[in-house]
């Protein structure tokens, strides 16, 4: 048994970072676990937990097990979790209850992946009271599946593998792609920043960036599928580089992204602190680098982003705010904000609305702070109400709510370029996609533009959507 261990997460050593070419690896044995058997996957979380599950599903789909989207007929269920606020965590026990009278009906095998068994706290509460779950699996154990779902199909005993203090780039871990016309690519793992109210840092290991070739092959090896678009994937996307033993940054990555000459280029996340001049000047001189930054500001407070352990200041975030929009025409940008840090004021609050009333973002996802455990801002003595943080919340929900629209109606008549990648899920016969700044659009077109990237006059703007039609 591999149990989780916050005080060897939290470690950072200057042992080099293994790339491994060749870890994953099957047996005939184990190719055969899944033979006329489904899996139910669920993920929770970020698109960093999204990718993770393309990588379980390849794995599951080589050890010849097929995918169901009903839970009632999976032989194998695995939840791949959140930790970043408990709400998520919530929602995982939730959908934990209705597996537990599943598997009194039926034999079913579950699997508990992902940040949250990387917790100590949750590792504990599952050896107790959740003795019924089968396997449990860390974010760097997910290469070792097979091996994991062998033992536990031999032994009746509870299989629990979660590695805290892992420093390896596996190279070798297969893909099945949930899209055929945009795919995301690691770039880098982990994250070193250790902002005061993360979780992430000690769920997903030290920063271990990808060498530029695995990269660059990877993006090549897309485009003769047939791919158009990729997003660039990482906790701190600017901070790439920063750990390999070549002199290589953000901004080198990204001109020979765009030099592959695919269609369209996102990253997420960005962290105002890493975002230079150069990777500025890279993204405003290729049009293959869509005008879209997510730039998470968290709070418009100096005194709480200190708190938060931000590193920059409201004035320094405004200033490159201000370049980007001045620098990359067109620039969307959107941003994550935190109300209710420990002790943040009235007078903190209406820095964080004032930031918001300058920026005017795009879009915002807004949070209540949530205090994780092992973390220390979960240690910080807080004297807010849950109320006062709830009014606080919903106040700033209007604002950003109403900038969003003013920034959408802006779109009406207008003609955009949009990604059509797949079928509309809300309008009939038509398709949806993202504009190059990430609006959601939905096009009246058959199937056969699927995979183009059409012009579309937008006609009418919804609350979290447009509607277009395609002009030649
Ligand atoms: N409480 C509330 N929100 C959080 N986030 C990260 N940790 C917490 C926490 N403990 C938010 C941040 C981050 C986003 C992914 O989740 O805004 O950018
Ligand atoms: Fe968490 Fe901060 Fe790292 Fe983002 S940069 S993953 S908020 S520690």
């Amino acid at each position: 048994m591999n149990l989780p261990n916050l005080n060897e997460a939290r470690k950072r050593t200057n042992k080099k970072v293994e790339i491994r070419e060749d870890k994953y690896k099957l047996s005939n044995t184990q190719k055969a676990i899944g033979i006329n058997k489904n899996y139910f996957i669920k993920t929770y979380g970020c698109q960093m937990n999204e990718h993770d599950s393309e990588n379980i599903k390849a794995i599951l789909n080589d050890m010849n097990f097929n995918e169901t989207d009903t839970l009632e007929q999976a032989d194998l269920i695995i939840l791949n979790t959140c930790a970043i606020r408990e709400n998520a965590h919530n929602k995982v026990f939730g959908l934990l209850g209705r597996i537990k009278h599943l598997k009194q009906t039926k034999e079913v095998m579950v699997g508990f992946g992902g940040c949250m068994a990387q917790e100590e706290v949750i590792v504990d509460e599952i050896l107790n009271k959740y003795k019924w779950i089968d396997f449990v699996f860390g974010t760097h154990n997910i290469v070792n599946l097979p091996n994991i779902i062998e033992n536990a199909t031999n032994n009746k005993k509870q299989e629990i593998e979660v590695f805290s203090g892992e420093g390896e780039v596996i190279e070798n871990i297969p893909v099945k792609r949930d899209n055929k016309y945009k795919a995301w690519v690691n770039i880098m793992y982990g994250c070193d920043k250790f902002c005061t109210y993360c979780i992430v840092p000690y769920t997903r290991g030290k920063q271990r960036s990808r060498l530029p070739k695995h990269i660059i092959d990877e993006v090549n090896s897309l485009i003769k599928e047939g791919y158009k678009e990729v997003t660039l994937l990482g906790q701190n996307v600017n901070a790439y580089g920063k750990d390999l033993e070549i002199d290589y940054t953000m901004a080198n990555l990204l001109e020979d992204v765009a030099k592959t000459k695919i269609d369209r280029i996102r990253f997420v996340t960005s962290h105002p602190w890493d975002f230079n001049d150069e990777m500025i000047d890279i993204i405003s001189k290729y049009d293959n680098i869509m005008p879209y930054i997510h730039l998470p500001l968290q709070s418009g407070s100096s005194k709480i982003l200190k708190l938060m352990g931000r590193r920059y200041t409201k004035e320094q975030y405004l200033e490159l705010f201000k370049k980007l929009k001045s620098k990359i025409s067109n620039v969307a940008i959107t941003t994550d904000i935190i109300v209710g840090f420990p002790n943040e004021t009235e007078e903190d609050f209406n820095d964080t609305l004032d930031i918001v009333n300058t920026c005017k973002y795009d879009s915002a996802f807004t949070f209540i702070f949530s205090p994780r455990v092992g973390t220390p801002a979960s240690k910080m003595l807080d004297s807010i109400s849950l109320e006062i943080k709830e009014a606080r919340l919903q106040k700033l929900n209007q604002l950003i709510n109403k900038y969003s629209k003013e920034n959408n109606d802006k779109y009406l008549n207008k003609t955009v370029s949009v990604l059509l990648d797949d079928y509309s899920s809300k309008k009939k016969d038509c398709l949806k996609g993202y504009t190059d700044t990430m609006k959601l659009v939905n096009v009246k077109a058959d199937s056969s533009y699927l995979g183009k990237i059409v012009n579309v006059k937008i006609t009418s703007i919804k609350t979290w959507s447009m509607d277009g039609e395609i002009v030649e």
